[in-house]
């Protein structure tokens, strides 16, 4: 057991320890609700970055519809924890997991993804036998070429599949323009994001010539909610890591959101002046989208993850000795929140609150 205490200073806390700032978080929440008080356009955050019912619940208080999953098991949390709105933005596959999911929507609003019919079809008699009306939507593959079915007549085809389904309720269309995401150039992020966002409403506008109404067209991430929030025809934005952020979405240019979100180690051993090893290895930081950024001591630079060590460099900062610590920024924070059990809550400096991270692990 950690020896931890509300109310103690941050620089107490044992290490590793994933924290959050909490002021960041409420600022960045606010944010992104305020960008869009105006606009048709609502927001149903990503917890894939959060992971987290109290954050879920932040983000409804703030005016979200509801909120995102990628995975049942982060679902169920969601919903376990009052969360009733909640779209599965996967396609939910096998026995097993389409009876919880019919079984969850038994006591819920789960919105799931399909792509295809056969799934249509098993997913229609596992809700008919529930006595059920599950809500769906297709997934389009609006050039990612990840899920989703193809533009056009291969929506229409399914969206036919879905209507003809007594256990199914067709919702309408997403699609997630993650191959655009990252584009460095805005201008160039933009056309891409423009050109995929128009094959999604494309296709929602030949369902609706075939009198098929479509409630809902989703789309969108960090990197594109002002443009994926200003396109006509888009309901609903995915918006995940706007949240906390992370060192990698802190450099995409156009995304005017703060870091919230830190590991906190410690110094175990100093090989000489200009080298030092931590406490948190690739266990407690993930290092697949690059290396986690050194924020203080400033001058510092992380070079590599062993399976429990960090391995720190001097630029030009102080001297480090064993017993310091050191705070650094994840890189992708989707993958280093899912390594930890708890956010360690602080606001300005002070420990305030420790939260579960209760859909960390679900990936099942
Ligand atoms: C389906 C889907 N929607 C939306 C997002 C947006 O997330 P973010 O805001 O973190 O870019 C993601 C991220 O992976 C996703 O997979």
């Amino acid at each position: 057991m950690r020896a931890i205490s509300i109310g103690m200073n941050v620089a107490d806390i044992d290490t590793p320890a994933l924290c959050l700032d909490i002021e960041v978080v409420e600022a960045n929440i606010k944010r992104m609700a305020y960008y869009f008080r105006d606009s048709p356009v609502r927001l149903r955050p990503h917890s894939k970055k959060h992971k987290s019912p109290t954050l879920g619940h932040m983000q409804l208080e703030a005016g979200a519809i509801g909120i995102t999953c990628a995975k049942l098991g982060e679902a169920e949390v969601m919903v376990a924890a009052g969360i009733k709105d909640v779209l599965i933005a996967n396609q939910i596959v096998g026995p097993g997991k389409i009876a919880r999911l019919v079984n969850l929507a038994a006591h819920s609003e789960v919105m799931v993804a399909v792509d295809d019919a056969a799934n249509v079809a098993n997913l229609n008699a596992a809700a008919e036998a529930k006595g059920i009306r599950l809500r769906t939507l297709i997934e389009v593959d609006i050039g990612m070429q990840r899920c989703g079915a193809s533009p056009g007549q291969p929506v229409l085809h399914l969206a036919r599949e879905i209507l003809a389904s007594p256990g199914l309720r067709f919702e309408g269309l997403m699609g997630y323009e993650g191959h655009a995401i990252f584009t460095e150039d805005i201008d160039e992020r933009r056309t891409k994001t423009e050109e995929s966002l128009k094959l999604l409403t494309d296709s929602a506008e030949l369902l609706r010539q075939e009198d098929i109404p479509v409630g809902i067209v989703s789309g969108g991430g960090t990197g594109t909610y002002f443009i994926t929030g200003a396109y006509p025809g888009i309901t609903e934005l995915q918006v995940g890591s706007y949240i906390s952020m992370d060192s990698q979405y802190r450099q995409l240019p156009g995304v005017d959101f703060d870091n919230g979100l830190t590991v906190l180690v410690t110094v175990i051993s100093t090989r000489d002046d200009d080298h030092a090893i931590t406490d948190a290895g690739m266990k407690a930081l993930t290092h697949d989208f690059g290396l986690p950024v050194v924020i203080d001591p400033p001058g510092w630079q992380l070079t590599d993850l062993a399976e429990e060590h960090g391995f720190l460099k001097r630029i030009d900062g102080p001297r480090l000795r064993p017993g310091d610590k050191v705070t650094i920024v994840p890189n992708h924070g989707c993958t280093t929140i899912n390594l930890h059990d708890h956010y360690h809550v602080i606001r300005r400096g002070i420990l305030e609150a420790v939260w579960p991270i209760a859909g960390r692990g679900k990936t099942y």
